[in-house]
Formats: C-alpha cells, sequence, structure tokens
C-alpha cells in the first residue's frame, strides 16, 4: 500500500485540549477518523502524533493526501 486512502473528502473538526496529545490516521482505514484504531498494521503506514499546545477547533485531515499532516491544507478539494 503506497497510497493512502481517501477517508472523506473534507476535514474534521476536532476541539483539542491544550496539553493532550491526539494520534492521527495516516492511513486513511481507521473506523475512529481522524484518530488512528490500529487498522494501519501491515500496511506501511504508522500514525503522526500531535500534541495540542492550545484549547482550540483543529480540522485535521481526512482525505490523507494533505501537505500539512496532519491538519488540512485544502489539498481534498484537487481530489
Ligand atoms: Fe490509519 Fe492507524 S489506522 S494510521
Amino acid at each position: 500500500m503506497t497510497e493512502p486512502v481517501v477517508a472523506q473528502k473534507s476535514p474534521i473538526a476536532i476541539e483539542v485540549e491544550a496539553g493532550k496529545s491526539y494520534w492521527w490516521c495516516a492511513c486513511g482505514m481507521s473506523k475512529k477518523q481522524p484518530f488512528c484504531d490500529g487498522s494501519h498494521k501491515g500496511s506501511g503506514f504508522t500514525p503522526m502524533k500531535y500534541d495540542a499546545e492550545a484549547t482550540k477547533k483543529v480540522f485535521f485531515c481526512a482525505c490523507k493526501n494533505t501537505g500539512k499532516q496532519p491538519l488540512c491544507d485544502g489539498s481534498h478539494k484537487k481530489l
């Protein structure tokens, strides 16, 4: 598997908490988008850690084609 699965063509807004860490699904196969549920095993993909520095709403990439992992950069519009 070299290309990630497009989980959906729009970002997922999450209210993150300052000081907490989150594991973003990079493979696109997780059933708990935008976070990793372990489905990547054997795919060659691994999740990416996101450390929240502030409590705020962030938009995690769900198309998995962003250039600013793990956040949305609008790349889903080109898919
Ligand atoms: Fe996609 Fe873990 S399930 S990176």
